[in-house]
């Protein structure tokens, strides 16, 4: 952790292309925040391994339950591996589980997602081949806060892609990608700004 550094959280259940494109914004000069650690609810996923070759704390919590949810002892660890690292800002990734409505009461700064679609358009899995069925000539991704609905918060930032003649799943889904390394940093960069202005504005922070 740098100095001046906001402290960030991860969490990524994958491949964790999006952990690496802030991995990699954390390390040029004037990024606002720092990554402190990585966590995933699957051991052997590559988000950790990246993680790890960046010097980043990698954890694995187990999530002790199959399905959406994790159970709440698995919630409670991963909110006290943020605290101890005093992680202000929490942004998931790939992350393929639900957090509970408790989670997100006690966490105690924002909570951002990535999504790979034009939100409020198909929200949950499989976006991008729902997208393909129905047609659609723009794709793209979101970032948004996260509440306790699926994929419903307040919009942060989005970043459209052509649907090209011939696009497969995989073909539009590593076009939206592209996008979605653009746009997360960017989206923390301006939301850790922000929430620094207001603290400065209510005076908790000296200049
Ligand atoms: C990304 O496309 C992300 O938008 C999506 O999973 C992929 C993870 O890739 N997230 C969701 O579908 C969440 N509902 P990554 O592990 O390489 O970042």
């Amino acid at each position: 952790m740098r100095q001046g550094r906001v402290p960030i959280g991860m969490l990524a259940s994958g491949r964790g292309s999006n952990v690496q494109a802030i991995l990699d914004a954390a390390a040029e000069n004037g990024f606002p925040g720092d990554v402190a650690v990585v966590l995933s609810d699957r051991e052997d996923a590559p988000a950790l391994d990246r993680a790890r070759r960046a010097g980043v704390d990698a954890i694995h919590v187990d999530p002790l339950r199959k399905g959406a949810r994790l159970a709440p002892t698995a919630e409670e660890r991963i909110l006290a591996e943020l605290e101890r690292r005093r992680v202000h800002l929490l942004a998931l990734a790939g992350f393929m589980r639900i957090l509970s409505p408790r989670f997100l009461d006690a966490f105690p700064g924002p909570v951002l997602n990535i999504h790979p679609s034009l939100l409020p358009a198909f929200p949950g899995l499989h976006a991008q081949r729902r997208a393909l069925d129905h047609g659609v000539k723009i794709a793209g991704c979101t970032v948004h806060h996260v509440d306790r609905g699926i994929d419903t918060g307040p919009i942060i930032a989005q970043a459209a892609v052509p649907v090209i003649e011939g696009d497969d799943e995989a073909t539009l889904a590593k076009r939206i990608l592209a996008k979605e390394h653009a746009i997360y940093p960017e989206a923390i960069r301006a939301v850790l700004s922000a929430s620094v202005a207001d603290t400065r504005r209510e005076g908790s922070i000296d200049e």
